[in-house]
């Protein structure tokens, strides 16, 4: 299969955990190499849902390996618990998961951290998940992280802890919050510690050596392309570079060892969370949401649901370099009159091709739709390209052709099977 990038081309949940499954199959290993976990990837399996956070999708399928790689901020004690979760439901851990030495903590003060500020910001909330991912990641960038090796070093782990502890106990004090106590912090961290300490290795070294032994990589990316603190709607964004590059990165392969990018969109739009969104529809997300569909896998907060928006995603295929794309969720359009892609915009009276920079002149854009007849009939057993009606044919290649990108999966329901590979 090569080594291949899979990331999110909106503002997350685009069905990344289904795709990678599915194209699980070719690969060998599975590497997460950035966010933590904010991430709630869907994997149904027969009858069986899996919703996974912060290890790999890959972690389904017998005899793939699965790396949470460097870039990634881990919640020791998240991990432990989706781990005893797996292992639970007859998911075999060890020995498949690999965990980076590298990786910095999520750490108790960081999730309470990330509440009190969301708290605080009142009108100008970002909606994060609250699992601490902006303070942990701003720990690292300030360079006071504690990281998965400083953790399994039982000597100098209880010295470190405590200066941290101690730092932003008198943070938490300004937002009027309890102490955290250093000694059931550190009882926790050895627990946790001692569960993943046989996980933890030097990733960087171990996967490029697989690479070396013609082994075949998946990026799982997670969130999505506006959601890149880069390249996204800032400030209503997450705090890692979600973009492809950031695979590199938060895994230590280098990008010449990328073989292709391949980008996940769903059929239409949606975005968990604060910020701008030009194509929102009240309409189709009641459509959506009477479905029983569109609600978050993290946090249950219900999305917000708009139409396929071709201006963003044609930006997301630029800065990715998508060679090709993943359409998802077709089905939840099969009821539709009518459907709209917005294929530009317009902003104070001029119009744009292009996603504007700043965030209010985003916000205050208004899309160009182009309409398409809908296709009323059920696409979930479709099978294959023949089997779509023609109305989705079109739909599909419009969104292919306004992308710039190869159409290689259609998925028509979060099953397996329910997965159609052209070419
Ligand atoms: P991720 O974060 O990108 O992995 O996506 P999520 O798992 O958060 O959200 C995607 C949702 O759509 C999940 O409930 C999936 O089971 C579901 N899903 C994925 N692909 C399809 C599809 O083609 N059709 C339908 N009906 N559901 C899908
Ligand atoms: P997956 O991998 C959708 C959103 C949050 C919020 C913003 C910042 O399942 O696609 P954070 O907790 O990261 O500081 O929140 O980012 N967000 C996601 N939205 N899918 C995700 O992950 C997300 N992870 C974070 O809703 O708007
Ligand atoms: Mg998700």
């Amino acid at each position: 299969m090569a080594n291949t990038i899979l990331v999110g081309a909106q503002w997350g949940d685009e069905g990344k955990g289904k795709i990678i499954d599915v194209l699980t199959e070719q690969a060998d290993i599975v590497v997460r190499s950035q966010g933590g976990a904010n991430a709630g990837h869907t994997v149904i399996v027969g009858d069986q849902q899996y919703i996974l956070h912060l290890v790999p999708s890959g972690i389904l399928r017998p005899r793939k390996q699965c790396v949470i790689g460097n870039g990634v901020v881990v919640d020791p004690f998240a991990l432990v618990e989706e781990i005893r979760m797996l292992e639970e439901l007859g998911v075999k851990v060890d020995g498949k998961l690999h965990l980076s030495d590298a990786a910095h903590l999520v750490m108790p003060y960081h999730r309470l951290l990330d509440a009190c500020r969301e708290t605080r910001r009142r009108g100008r909330k970002i909606g994060t998940t609250r699992r601490g991912i902006g303070p942990a990641y701003a720990d690292k960038a300030a360079r006071t992280g504690l990281r998965v090796m400083d953790l399994i070093d039982e000597e100098r782990f209880p010295a470190m802890l405590k200066e941290r502890i101690r730092e932003n106990n008198a943070v938490l004090k300004t937002f009027g919050e309890k102490p955290l106590s250093y000694a059931k912090v550190l009882a926790d961290c050895r627990a946790a510690a001692e569960r993943l300490r046989p996980l933890v290795t030097n990733t960087v070294v171990w996967l490029n050596r697989q690479i070396q032994r013609g082994k075949n990589v998946l990026f799982e990316g997670a969130q999505g392309t506006f959601l890149d603190i880069d390249h996204g709607t800032y400030p209503y964004v997450t705090s890692s570079n979600t973009t492809a590059g950031g695979a590199c990165t938060g895994s230590g392969v280098a990008p010449n060892r990328i073989d292709r990018v391949v980008g996940v969109t769903k059929a239409y739009t949606t975005r968990v969370g604060e910020g701008p969104f030009p194509t929102e529809s009240e309409e189709l997300g009641d459509l959506l949401h009477s479905m029983g569909r569109e609600f978050g896998a993290t946090t249950g907060r219900p999305r917000r649901c708009g139409w396929f928006d071709a201006v963003l995603a044609r930006h997301a295929a630029m800065i990715n370099g998508m060679d090709e794309i993943a359409v998802t969720n077709l089905d939840g359009l099969d009821t539709l009159e009518r459907l709209r892609i917005c294929v530009g915009y317009r902003l104070h009276g001029r119009k744009l091709d292009h996603v504007p920079a700043n965030l209010h002149d985003l916000a205050a854009c208004e899309p160009i739709y182009r309409e398409l007849p809908g296709w009323r009939q059920s696409t979930a057993g479709a099978r294959t390209w023949k089997d779509l009606p023609a109305g989705a044919r079109r739909y599909l290649e419009t969104i292919a052709g306004l992308m710039g990108a190869k159409l290689r999966i259609v998925s028509v329901g979060p099953a397996r099977d329910q997965t159609i590979f052209l070419d």
